[in-house]
């Protein structure tokens, strides 16, 4: 299962020969919006956690660019998009689903969701994504909650993909502490740096992740891990 970092909350997973885009949100992103042609990002799933603006801005424009592209995420989500000619596959909190690509379960998210035009956006969610011998928890926006403890029942996890930015999620230490609750040492963090409210000193937050004994990874936009 390959990673690349895409800015923000978005990032693209390719496994067992599919490409995921998470909550894309490229052409709003000042630290990405040169780095990529959001036309030319290739996707045969789209998985949305929730309707904030910046987690779903480049949907509609990926999704014009890959006719065939399935949305994945919560009802309300996938009904406003299919006004717009979007097929999507609707889930909720505690459904798995197999897909051609693996297996997603929709997980909670501590949050909030609704659309840029107030348009009701469901609840708020996270992944956790079986592929290829690999499981991945995507967090989506949230704080530390105690859910988190759940996580295990649904997989062993290869890698967590918490948010770290603090203000309008978990912080750092948060972070840490969520690592433990869903049982994996292998963090990638995101949501951060994105805007002033969300700057974090990555020297800082390696160091907490440390001393916690697990491994905070910070890739710069547009690189990849494989796990
Ligand atoms: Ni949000
Ligand atoms: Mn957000």
């Amino acid at each position: 299962m390959k990673i690349t970092y895409l800015g923000h909350a978005s990032l693209l997973i390719e496994t067992n020969g599919k490409k995921l885009v998470i909550d894309p949100f490229i052409s709003g992103n000042p630290l990405a919006k040169d780095k990529f042609v959001v036309e030319n990002i290739e996707a045969d799933y789209i998985l949305v956690t929730h309707a904030h603006q910046d987690h779903v801005l480049d949907v509609q424009d990926i999704a014009e660019a890959n006719p065939g592209a399935r949305l994945i995420s919560n009802f309300e989500i996938v009904t406003y998009f299919s006004k717009y000619g979007i097929d999507g596959h609707p889930m909720n909190h505690g459904g798995s689903w197999n897909f051609d690509f693996g297996r997603v379960t929709m997980v909670n998210a501590w949050h909030s969701s609704s659309f840029a035009d107030g348009t009701y956006g469901g609840n708020p969610a996270g992944f956790v994504i079986e592929s290829g011998g690999k499981s991945v928890y995507i967090a989506g926006d949230t704080g530390l909650t105690m859910d988190m403890k759940l996580i295990p029942l649904f997989a062993k996890l290869d890698l967590a993909v918490l948010p770290i930015g603090d203000n309008f999620t978990m912080g750092i230490e948060s972070a840490a502490v969520a690592a433990d609750y869903v049982e994996c040492n292998k963090i990638l963090g995101y949501h951060y740096d994105t805007f002033g409210y969300i700057e974090i000193d990555h020297k800082k937050a390696k160091n907490i992740f440390d001393k916690a004994g697990k491994e905070l990874i910070l890739i710069p936009i547009g690189d990849s891990i494989e796990i």
